[in-house]
């Protein structure tokens, strides 16, 4: 019997497709840039599989040029990008690399977006380089502590956990969440406590988003919101770009309504809102929280084994993602 063809719809790193190669006849798109949209339905009518990321819209159109698809694997922890209800028509499972490293990789990010801003690393960077670092001065660079600082952190599944373990183990940070259902784990093991996310606004110094993007979290983060931040506070994002409203936040940056923002997901990805990227207060990364080496191979094998498991095994993808 033939092997069956997998299309992955972007060029990935090899590690921890292994056993794909070895089981099935694998294409993989030869650029860093994702395909054109004919691209990636040409790749659909052929596959019996597809390896998607973050950036390919994967709806109807491709399952109905794809009669012989058996699974959407997407190779990331979101799955905004694919439509469940299309899926499910078609009568095709989804899934996604719910990896724990990946999780960690991306909330260790958000800690070391809070510390670069909050102790002026890109100022002090700067400062030397520029050749005007001539004494040490204990006025110089004053930056915040993380001692006794409350973090916010907006939605508390495993990403949300994981920063709350770092932030109260390492830093002796008060942590407060908001999340539609609670998290005992998170109360017990950190002394987090459940607020809304009102509450949680006005009392955080660093506020950091972890949900995905749902009807229901489009601009969760709006001009209304950051009115009742504090000053002081920095917003982390490394969630999905909507869940903030871009325009409003770079307004708020602008007139200091908060002290700084770590953005790694933007509103209308790869732009930028207008203004953003000429904002000092502003730490912008391209959508890199989870990009470890470690976390990329930990995907890698949880995509394949979700192809594995439909293709060749006949049951139902280990990961699967359901509406
Ligand atoms: C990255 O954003 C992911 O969802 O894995
Ligand atoms: C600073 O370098 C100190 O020794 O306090």
């Amino acid at each position: 019997m033939p092997k069956p063809i997998v299309y992955i719809t972007r060029k990935l790193p090899k590690d921890g497709l292994e056993d794909l190669y070895k089981h099935c006849q694998v294409k993989m798109h030869s650029s860093q840039n994702p395909p054109s949209r004919k691209q990636l339905l040409s790749y659909a009518k052929k596959a019996d599989a597809l390896i998607s990321v973050l950036t390919e819209k994967i709806d109807k159109e491709v399952f109905d040029v794809g009669p012989n698809i058996k699974i959407v694997a997407n190779y990331a922890i979101g799955f905004d990008n694919i439509d469940l209800k299309a899926a499910k028509l078609a009568g095709v499972p989804a899934s996604n690399t719910p990896s724990n490293l990946a999780a960690n990789a991306v909330a260790q990010h958000a800690m070391a977006v809070i510390l670069t801003i909050a102790r002026k690393l890109p100022e002090a960077d700067k400062f030397v380089k520029a050749g005007k670092y001539q004494s040490w001065d204990p006025a110089l660079l004053l930056g915040d502590d993380m001692n006794n600082k409350t973090l916010g952190i907006v939605g508390s599944g495993r990403i949300g956990s994981s920063l709350a373990s770092i932030a109260f183990k390492g830093y002796d940070m008060d942590i407060l969440y908001f999340d539609v259902i609670r998290n005992k784990d998170l109360e017990k093991k950190y002394k987090a406590k459940k607020v809304n996310l009102n509450q949680l606004l006005k009392n955080s110094d660093y506020v950091s988003l972890h949900v995905p993007l749902l009807p229901s979290t489009k601009h969760l983060i709006g001009s209304k919101e950051l009115s009742q931040m504090k000053d002081s506070a920095i917003l982390i994002n490394t969630s999905r770009g909507p869940v903030v409203d871009e325009k409003a936040l770079v307004k708020a940056l602008k007139s200091n309504k908060i002290l700084g923002a770590g953005i790694d997901v933007f509103e209308f990805e790869p732009k930028l809102a207008p203004g953003l990227s000429r904002l000092s207060n502003a730490i912008l990364t391209p959508h890199i929280a989870s990009a470890t080496h470690a976390s990329r191979r930990e995907m890698g094998e949880m995509a394949t084994q979700n192809v594995l498991d439909v293709l060749i095994r006949g049951k139902r993808p280990s990961y699967e993602v359901k509406i």
